[in-house]
């Protein structure tokens, strides 16, 4: 067969082949079958020898004219095909953005937490600041240094829960006075929040582990009118200017003169309901001047230094506040209740 014939031939086999290609696979076995090293296009122009001299010319421009086209065709159909290999990934791959999320699972704050937030931030305000101690006291901070008797019955295995004969849970955070004492001169201007313990039986009021803040301040010239400016101000700031505040008359070891703080009712405002027992009164903390044995026993001389201590129950804040009636729910860490702060 003559050259210029095989080249025709060639010519009309490409166009059927190209058009009928599948995919980018088939489209480069294409392009190795008619351009590649071993290729037809090659295999002409090798052959090249055989023809007429004469003839060369027309033979070899043939070629490349086939050549041209084979790499035309190749090109407009490789790009036709990576075009809808394209559009088809891109139509597969469209998000539905009507469908319903998925709801990630965030934490949400405990009553706890925003009571302290705001509890702390007042007090800073104040120029106090946060000090901590451990929860396995000893004896002697939880009690002896508190000035409270070896005969008195919150030392007693009913009440406190014991690790051995020397350590204990501690019953409340009133030794984060002494620590404090022992570490700093004065003036000392300090709110202690933590977990404590006592041997109680859960029920709606009680939890064998709760929470308290203390609170302490020494100074010279300290005097029971400074711990009722200061109370006064946390009462009406965080239960309501409206609130009326009495100093009840009291007794703590640590503590001389001792006081206990009640606001008036919150449910009556102060009528008498069933919440407040007919009294008209909520009994939030206890206070009092420092006691003259603790601050011997914590290295100062009462008759240079003199202040006030308080101590609350940060559940109670988290009750009061937030109409809760059953301590046990702040506890639980059930997220349809923690949610609702
Ligand atoms: N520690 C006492 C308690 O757990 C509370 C308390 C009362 C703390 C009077 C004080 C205070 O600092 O002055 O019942």
């Amino acid at each position: 067969m003559d050259l210029l014939e095989e080249i025709k031939n060639i010519e009309q086999e490409v166009e059927k082949k190209f058009e009928n290609v599948k995919d980018l696979d088939q489209l480069e076995e294409l392009r190795v079958k008619y351009l590649g090293k071993n290729g037809k296009v090659k295999q002409i122009f090798s052959k090249m020898g055989q023809v007429d001299d004469d003839k060369k010319p027309i033979v070899g421009k043939e070629t490349n004219i086939l050549k041209n086209k084979i790499q035309n065709l190749y090109n407009e159909i490789k790009e036709k095909k990576e075009k809808e290999l394209k559009e088809k990934k891109l139509k597969e791959e469209t998000i539905d953005v009507t469908l319903p999320g998925v709801k990630s699972n965030i934490g949400h704050k405990n009553p706890f937490t925003h009571i302290i937030d705001e509890v702390v931030e007042l007090f800073l305000g104040m120029g106090f600041s946060i000090e901590e101690g451990p929860e396995v006291e000893t004896e002697y901070y939880n009690f002896e240094a508190l000035n409270i008797p070896e005969d008195h019955p919150a030392r007693d295995l009913q009440d406190t829960l014991y690790i051995d004969d020397k350590y204990l849970l501690r019953t409340h955070t009133s030794p984060v006075q002494i620590r404090t004492m022992e570490k700093q001169d004065p003036p000392i201007r300090i709110i202690a929040p933590g977990r404590v313990y006592r041997s109680d039986e859960l029920d709606a009021s009680h939890s064998p582990n709760f929470h308290q803040i203390e609170g302490l301040v020494i100074d010279k010239d300290i005097s029971f009118s400074d711990l009722k400016g200061t109370i006064e101000e946390f009462v009406h700031q965080m239960y309501g200017e409206d609130r009326e505040i009495r100093f009840r008359p009291s007794y703590f070891p640590f503590t001389e003169p001792s006081a206990e703080v009640d606001v008036s009712c919150n449910v009556c405002g102060g009528e008498g309901c069933s919440f407040c027992s007919y009294t008209g009164w909520v009994e939030v903390l206890g206070s009092g001047m420092v006691h003259p044995n603790v601050l011997r026993m914590s290295g100062l001389d009462p008759d240079v230094y003199s202040g006030f201590a308080f101590g609350m129950g940060w559940d109670r804040i988290a009750m009061l506040k937030y109409d809760i009636n059953d301590i046990r729910v702040l506890y639980e860490n059930d997220k349809r209740f923690i949610h609702q702060f």
